[in-house]
């Protein structure tokens, strides 16, 4: 089963990454508001409508949904996260929260909504995953979910990463399907995944925009270094050799500053399907 498999990521997002992600919560939402507006936008919840956000992490989307009227249920694997959601619902009926491994998580078909913003790319189990989140859509029930396309189309990431690239002993990982950020950058195989789920109507278009990484170089840094991609990267260096690369990094993201900071592409996937 999907579940045992996903130990790896249950583990992560309840370690450090997810401190940190509840630490940087605020300018987190803030940064990703264009692209929550897309997915919502597309996603229409309606007033009274039960919705179920997958992958809710400190939960910035559910309540945005439930600010439109749904009955949002946010399903997490992580705590730290999780604990920073409840306390944004605190008081609010239409919103409840669980740590609940969403791909075996056993649901009752009675969802007219599935919605995540970037926290349905993390299952070791793709095609079982979303075989199990379409049990719980009512028959005229709809997805609509945001993830990433590929590095290459997302500088907001990748000039970083590619800095710090020669400082690394690890390899990249071979698998470009893996689990995490990237995981549906091919478009073809995302499509396939959700079909062979069950899902109908699969749509895939481009969204892209401009994000805000920050007004400054320090600030940009900091933040790139403790949640962005490469704070994986940089946990593995030390002393000197984590100073070079943080300035081969400064150095990279320095030639694309502008008087008002820091704005770069990012580049996803806007996915919408019905449950039958
Ligand atoms: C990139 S974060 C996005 C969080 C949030 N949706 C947001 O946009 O701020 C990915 C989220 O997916 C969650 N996640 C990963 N695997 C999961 C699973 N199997 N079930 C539920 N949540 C999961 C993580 O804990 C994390 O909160």
């Amino acid at each position: 089963m999907a579940g045992a498999d996903n130990e790896a990521q249950i583990e992560f997002w309840n370690g450090q990454a997810g401190r940190t992600w509840a630490d940087a919560q605020v300018q987190m939402d803030v940064m990703l508001a264009p692209l929550s507006a897309i997915a919502i936008d597309k996603a229409n919840p309606q007033p009274g409508e039960r919705a179920i956000d997958v992958g809710c992490g400190c939960g910035d989307t559910s309540v945005a949904m439930a600010q439109r009227g749904a009955a949002v249920w946010g399903v997490d694997i992580s705590e730290p996260m999780l604990d920073r959601a409840k306390e944004r619902a605190k008081g609010r009926k239409d919103l409840a929260f669980s740590k609940t491994d969403a791909a075996t998580q056993a649901y009752t078909p009675d969802h007219p909504l599935l919605f995540s913003r970037f926290g349905v790319m993390f299952f070791a189990d793709p095609i079982g995953a979303f075989k199990n989140l379409r049990t719980a859509l009512t028959d005229d029930g709809r997805m609509v979910f945001i993830c990433w396309q590929a590095p290459s189309a997302n500088p907001w990431m990748s000039i970083a990463a590619r800095a710090l690239q020669p400082f690394l002993t690890a390899p990249p990982s071979a698998d470009p399907r893996a689990p995490g950020p990237f995981a549906f950058a091919d478009r073809d195989y995302l499509i396939d995944v959700l079909t062979q789920a069950g899902f109908a109507n699969v749509r895939v278009e481009g969204a892209t925009t401009n994000l805000h990484l920050g007004d400054n170089l320090d600030e940009v840094i900091r933040f790139q270094g403790e949640i962005g991609p490469i704070a994986r990267a940089l946990a593995e260096l030390q002393g000197e050799e984590r100073d070079k690369a943080l300035r081969a990094v400064r150095d990279a993201l320095s030639a694309h500053m502008t008087s008002d900071g820091l704005d770069l592409q990012a580049a996803c996937w806007l996915v919408s399907a019905t449950s039958r």
